[in-house]
């Protein structure tokens, strides 16, 4: 079927966490806003996911839910293979009801506190938390801006990783927020450092389904065996379909010693091996028939892109969008405003009334820079490029 995105659905008062006016009165002391902030979509799901919502909903009975069942399997192991020409095995796949309490329960279970953990800034803000919260300190590999299009410092990478209280490296891939669809070479190079160096790779791919025309996502776990037995690999549907608030994940794990380890920690030590029924029906739908729905919300994010670009190009030239290769999150650098970061978050806040994530908020490399969630109707983005350029004019 043919979905259309640019239908404008109200999400006020729906508990959504990108609209909710408690929420953004808390976060950013106002709700006066139009946010294009947190990642999820202002899209509905597949239609399919949605009738099979419903069918759940009319069963009329919640109780606990099993999922290692044959269905579950192969809808996960079918879209692997289908998106990713990846193939995976049933007892591979853990669990978890999303990627961030996964990373958590993986750093205190694989590293001692006091230990160091790489990431590479600016990058998906929870990554901090996940770090220091537990106790263990951040290493930072800070991504490099050359030409206008992120590198990575690998001099700088393997020194970091070098240190013998290195135990982990999480990468973001593709990257959140600067929307980098790493190479093969780039990632080979990164994993041949981590083997090298006895570093433990957390590969955060929840964003992977997510790539633009012309660019390929290369899995990290298949980049070798020797790789793959060093990884652990983050998966989710949620970003994918926008289902995010059905909380189900897909952690993969190749290797068996490792799997074990993180299997006793989600299950025994922290409870988290039961999937939420919703959360299961959409899951399996949306793996086997959200296809034809993905391939649509892509192009559309990228016609999305397309239209920012050429919009600043006319209307703000000095404002620079870096060129997206992934994910539906814009990287935009406003620096040509000439304002403190402050400044800049009290105009955008105050005077065009959009609530966008600041850069700084994504650590070192963030100074300048905004994060705008294009997943929206046009109109939606239009308007609130049109606050922004009516609020430079006052
Ligand atoms: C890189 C990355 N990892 C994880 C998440 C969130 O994962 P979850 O909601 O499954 O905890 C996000 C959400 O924006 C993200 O961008």
């Amino acid at each position: 079927m043919k979905y259309d995105f640019d239908k404008v659905i109200d999400r006020k008062n729906t508990y959504a966490v990108k609209w909710d006016e408690h929420l953004l009165e808390e976060f950013y002391g106002t709700s006066d806003v139009l946010p294009l902030w947190v990642a999820d979509m202002d899209f509905q799901c597949p239609q399919p996911v949605i009738d099979a919502l419903i069918k759940k909903a009319e069963e009329g009975i919640y109780g606990y839910t099993w999922h290692k069942h044959p269905t579950y399997f192969e809808a996960i192991k079918g879209w692997m293979k289908r998106r990713h020409n990846w193939e995976i095995k049933d007892d591979w796949i853990v669990y978890s009801p999303g990627i961030v309490p996964a990373i958590k329960v993986i750093i205190r279970n694989f590293t001692n506190p006091g230990d160091k953990v790489l990431i590479q800034t600016p990058v998906y803000y929870p990554f901090f938390s996940a770090i220091t919260s537990n106790g263990r300190q951040i290493l930072n590999n800070q991504l490099k801006l050359v030409n206008d299009r992120y590198e990575i410092d690998f001099e700088d990478f393997e020194e970091k990783a070098k240190d013998p209280l290195c135990k982990l490296f999480i990468l973001c891939s593709p990257h959140n927020p600067v929307g980098r669809v790493w190479t093969r070479e780039e990632l080979m190079h990164l994993g041949a450092i981590c083997l090298k160096h006895d570093v433990l790779v957390i590969s955060d791919e929840i964003h992977n389904d997510l790539i633009l025309p012309s660019y390929n996502h290369v899995i990290f776990s298949e980049l070798s065996k020797e790789i793959e037995d060093i990884t652990i690999m983050c998966t989710a549907p949620s970003k994918t379909f926008n289902i995010a608030g059905l909380q189900m994940s897909n952690i993969i794990i190749p290797n068996e010693k490792i799997r074990k380890q993180v299997d006793v920690a989600f299950r025994d030590k922290n409870s988290l091996g039961i999937p939420n029924a919703f959360g299961l029906e959409a899951l399996i739908t949306a793996y086997q028939e959200g296809d034809d729905w993905l391939d649509q919300v892509m192009e559309y994010v990228d016609n999305n892109f397309k239209f920012l670009e050429s919009f600043l190009k006319e209307k703000l030239p000095d404002v620079k969008m870096i060129k997206p290769e992934g994910t539906y999150l814009a990287w935009v650098d406003f620096s040509s405003f000439n304002m403190s970061e402050e400044d800049r978050k009290e105009f955008m806040l105050k005077k065009a009334k959009v609530a966008l994530d600041y850069g700084t908020m994504f650590g070192e490399g963030g100074e300048g820079f905004e994060r705008i969630n294009v997943a929206c109707p046009r109109s939606i983005l239009e308007e609130c490029m049109n606050r922004i350029i009516n609020a430079t004019k006052e």
